[in-house]
C-alpha cells in the first residue's frame, strides 16, 4: 500500500485525483462544494485524501481569493473574561463558516491597535472585529483604505459605514445606580474606567441619569477614575475610597474586574460589604457570582455580542454560493443589559 503513496510534502491535488480516478475539478468540488458531488465519489476522494495525507495549500487558496480564512478579533484586554466570552461567541460563528479567529490584544493602547490594523491588512485577514480604544476610532483608516470589512463589537458605531454590536451602557449605568438609590444610599461613588473609553463615559451618563430621575443633584455621585479596567486599578480605587472622609455607602464600578479590586481593598481594611458599603459591578463575568461576597452586576451578553458581530462580518464578506455579501445591509445591533442582584448590594444585609 505504501508503495502508492507519493513522498510526504510532494502530495498534490493531482495525486489525489489520479488515485481516486476522478478529475481535478471533482477533487476541488469535494473540498469546496461537497454538496455538488455524489456521496459515493465524495467518500472515495476523502479516503484517498486521508490515505495520502494530502493537505491543501492555504497560500494558493488565499492568492486566488485575495483574503485568508482568518477573522481578526482585536480586544481591549485579553485578560478580561468579558472578552474571552466575546471571543468564544465569535469563534463559534467562525467555525460554523469554516473560518478561524485570531485574537489580538490592544491592551487599551491606541498605538498597539494601529500596529495590529496594519498587520491584519498584511495578513489579508477576511475581516476585523474590533472593540476600539478610542471614540474616534481613527486608527481604522489603515484597514478601511484597503477595503477590509470590519464590525465594531461592544461599541456602537455612530454612522452606518459598518455594522456594530453593542449594549446600551447608558441603560446599564442607570439601572445600577437606580438600584443603589432604591436601597436607601443617599450618595454613590462611580469607579470609572479610563475616561477616553466610551464604555466608561456611557455608564457614567447612565449613573447621572438615575440621579436626575430620583430628583437628586449630580453632586451625589463622586467619580473615582481608574487608569485601567482591571483588578489592580480597582484595588487602587478602593484605597482612595477608604481614604475619603464622609465616605459614601454605595459604589458602582464600570466593570466587574474593578469591582473585584474594590472588594479586595475593602475586605483587607475590614470594611464589610454590603453592611458598610454596597457594591455593584458591570459585565457579570463568572467570577462575579463566585466572589467571596457574590457580586451584583449589570449583565452583558458577551458571548452573543461576539457571535452576532462575527455573523454579520461573515455575511458581509461571503464569497460563497449564498446570497451573502450582495444582500448584506449594515446593521446596528444594541442589546439590553440586565441587573443581577446578589449579596454585595442586597439591602437586607445592611447593618
Ligand atoms: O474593556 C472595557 C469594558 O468594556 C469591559 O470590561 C466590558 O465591560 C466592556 O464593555
Amino acid at each position: 500500500m505504501s508503495g502508492n503513496n507519493p513522498k510526504r510534502g510532494a502530495i498534490g491535488i493531482k495525486d489525489v485525483a489520479e488515485q481516486a480516478g476522478v478529475s481535478l475539478g471533482t477533487v476541488s468540488n469535494v473540498l469546496n462544494r461537497p454538496d455538488s458531488v455524489s456521496e459515493r465519489t465524495r467518500l472515495r476522494v476523502l479516503a484517498v485524501i486521508e490515505r495520502l495525507g494530502y493537505v491543501r495549500s492555504e497560500s494558493a487558496r488565499q492568492l486566488r481569493a485575495g483574503h485568508s480564512r482568518i477573522i481578526a478579533l482585536l480586544v481591549l484586554d485579553i485578560a478580561n473574561p468579558f472578552f474571552v466570552e466575546m471571543a468564544r461567541g465569535a469563534q463559534r460563528a467562525a467555525r460554523a463558516a469554516g473560518l478561524a479567529v485570531m485574537v489580538c490584544n490592544s491592551a487599551e493602547n491606541p498605538e498597539e491597535e494601529a500596529d495590529y490594523f496594519v498587520m491584519f491588512a498584511e495578513q489579508q485577514v477576511r475581516g476585523v472585529l474590533v472593540t476600539p480604544t478610542d471614540s474616534t476610532a481613527s486608527n481604522l483608516h489603515a484597514i478601511r483604505r484597503r477595503g477590509i470589512p470590519f464590525v465594531f463589537a461592544d461599541r456602537e458605531l455612530p454612522s452606518t459605514q459598518a455594522c456594530s454590536v453593542s449594549v446600551d451602557d447608558i441603560a446599564g449605568g442607570r439601572m445600577a445606580v437606580r438600584h443603589l438609590l432604591a436601597a436607601g444610599h443617599p450618595r454613590v461613588v462611580y469607579v470609572s474606567g479610563p475616561p477616553h473609553l466610551t464604555q466608561s463615559r456611557d455608564r457614567h451618563a447612565g449613573a447621572l441619569a438615575a440621579l436626575t430621575e430620583a430628583g437628586l443633584p449630580p453632586g451625589r455621585l463622586t467619580v473615582l477614575e481608574a487608569g485601567r479596567f482591571d483588578v489592580a486599578a480597582g484595588r487602587d480605587a478602593g484605597a482612595r475610597l477608604l481614604g475619603m472622609t464622609d465616605r459614601p455607602t454605595a459604589v458602582f464600578c464600570a466593570n466587574d474586574l474593578l469591582a473585584l479590586g474594590v472588594l479586595q481593598a475593602l475586605y483587607a481594611a475590614g470594611v464589610r460589604v454590603p453592611e458598610e458599603v454596597a457594591l455593584v459591578g458591570y459585565d457579570d463575568i463568572d467570577f462575579a457570582a463566585a466572589a467571596a461576597v457574590p457580586l451584583s452586576s449589570v449583565r452583558q451578553p458577551a458571548y452573543r455580542i461576539g457571535r452576532t458581530a462575527a455573523e454579520l462580518l461573515i455575511e458581509e464578506t461571503d464569497d460563497g454560493a449564498g446570497e451573502g455579501a450582495a444582500a448584506h445591509v449594515h446593521q446596528k445591533i444594541v442589546f439590553q443589559p440586565e441587573l443581577v442582584v446578589r449579596a454585595s448590594s442586597l439591602p437586607g444585609h445592611r447593618g
